[in-house]
């Protein structure tokens, strides 16, 4: 480590920026969101975006050794290097560190790449060797903290004191802080309830209060782990309990806490490995014990998935819930074979419809769904294909339409196979279909990208 990231308290302070360029705009926007008093000084003139960054004048002269009193940082970001050396020697007399733009060797201290979460500030430091690498890790690590993080320092920080006091052991005390953080609190602060996350910290400082359990129904999407959401992504980090689905890859539970408790509840076709109302059971149990559960689905979990049933049980049974969306197959297929669901010339609508309706209710008005500019996305079609042709075709749908079939859409073992709806069933059959897949009909399946197999030519070959 050839660098130490200090941070420098800025309340009742000021940090000055000298410059009037590109880069000394971004140093004044920076500050600007600091708790420190802005002093810009552009001897050349303020530049035109100045007044969307501080409703302070910017100064059009050089600072003096006075203006520098009580200044924290000084950025300076000027062209003349003479009058740079003025500048920089009148800040550090004044008891500033001073950063001279793009100039490492000249400065007391490098500006990390920074991540704002109001209270909480997190920065990445390459001692100025690799800036752009520092970038990509803040890309990283942002995506981990939500936006709810500030609003949980402060909170904290309002009832520090009251918490000293009410809790004199330390361990216990971290115990708290842990709940706090990790539990209730911080969920309600998530979803934006400030007042809520700070009553529910009160709660928790009643000893004994025991932790409130809460179910996430999140979307894993497709199999493409890069296709979670951030949301989906930070609640998997956290959670106690993961309850999943066969659909849902390793590469997406890797996420999760390497010390949750994983429940396989994974349905194959005709195999109903754990009946619903027990998966229903299972949630609300290790809910009432306390745990945060995430209800793990693949795709979307209001899209085939039975989530609007899991929810209803929740509610019923007073457990607090939340969704989390994810990439439906159709959205996660469609995209990764280069298919788009509607397009100007060829749909005004798409439909997304299951092949497989639950036993005993109607079955599909296919007829409804056979004009020609109209796309199918057809889910758990596949075993069905030879039947829903035959029904569109019937209904009037050409049976030349273009057709488009993907298995494991999004995941390494992809395979996209296209050709004419007459010859749906012997292509699924054909190409063997393993694993989960998307039957897409109408004539955007067409435009499916060059890599998809034509089945017509294959057969023929
Ligand atoms: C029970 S449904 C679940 C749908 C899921 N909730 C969603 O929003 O994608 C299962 C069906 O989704 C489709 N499916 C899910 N993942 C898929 C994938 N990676 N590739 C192709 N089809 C997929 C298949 O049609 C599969 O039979």
């Amino acid at each position: 480590m050839n660098v130490f990231l200090a941070s420098i308290p800025l309340d009742g302070r000021s940090a000055i920026v000298v410059g009037g360029g590109e880069m000394a705009v971004a140093k004044a926007r920076l500050i600007a969101k600091t708790s420190a008093l802005l002093k810009w000084f552009a001897p050349g003139g303020a530049p035109e975006e100045a007044a969307r960054v501080t409703d302070r004048k910017v100064e059009t002269r050089l600072p003096t050794r006075a203006d520098f009193e009580g200044a924290a940082l000084a950025f300076v970001a000027l062209s003349d290097d003479e009058g740079a050396q003025g500048v920089i020697a009148e800040a550090r007399a004044a008891g500033a560190l001073v950063n001279v733009v793009d100039r490492p060797e000249l400065s007391d201290f490098h500006t990390p790449a920074l991540i704002d979460r109001g209270e909480v500030v997190v920065g990445i430091a390459t001692g100025g060797s690799a800036p752009i690498l520092a970038r990509d890790v803040r890309a990283r690590v942002e995506a981990a903290l939500p936006d709810s993080l500030g609003v949980l320092a402060k909170l904290a920080g309002d009832i520090r004191e009251t918490v000293k006091q009410a809790v004199p052991n330390a361990l216990a005390r971290r115990r708290f802080w842990e709940r706090a953080f990790r539990g209730r609190p911080k969920d309600l602060a998530t979803a934006g309830d400030v007042s809520g996350a700070r009553r529910e910290m009160l709660r928790l400082l009643n000893a004994g209060a025991a932790p409130q359990g809460v179910v996430w129904l999140v979307g894993a999407g497709p199999g493409d782990p890069e296709l979670l959401t951030l949301k989906a992504l930070r609640v998997l980090r956290d959670a106690d309990v993961i309850v999943h689905d066969r659909l849902v890859s390793e590469a997406v539970l890797d996420h999760a806490r390497r010390d949750a408790r994983r429940i396989y509840v994974g349905k194959a076709k005709g195999d109903h490995a754990v009946p619903q109302d027990q998966i229903e059971s299972i949630l609300i149990e290790e809910a009432l014990k306390g745990q945060r559960v995430v209800r793990l689905k693949g795709g979307d979990p209001f899209v085939f998935g039975r989530g609007g049933e899991e929810l209803e049980a929740l509610q019923a049974a007073g457990i607090e819930a939340h969704v989390i969306p994810g990439v439906t197959a159709a959205l996660g297929c469609a995209a990764a074979a280069g298919l788009p669901l509607t397009h100007r010339d060829h749909a005004q609508a798409v439909t997304f419809v299951t092949g497989q309706a639950k036993p005993g209710s109607p079955e599909v008005d296919w007829a409804a769904l056979s004009s020609a500019e109209h796309t199918l996305a057809v889910y758990m079609g596949a075993g069905q294909a030879g039947r829903i042709a035959d029904r569109l075709i019937e209904a009037g749908r050409d049976p030349l339409t273009p057709v488009t079939v993907v298995v494991n859409g999004t995941l390494p073992e992809e395979r996209v196979v296209s050709g004419r709806l007459f010859e749906l069933e012997l292509l699924t059959t054909v190409h063997a279909v393993e694993g989960p897949s998307m039957l897409f009909i109408g004539r955007t399946a067409a435009l499916a990208a060059s890599q998809a197999v034509e089945f017509s030519e294959g057969v023929a070959a």
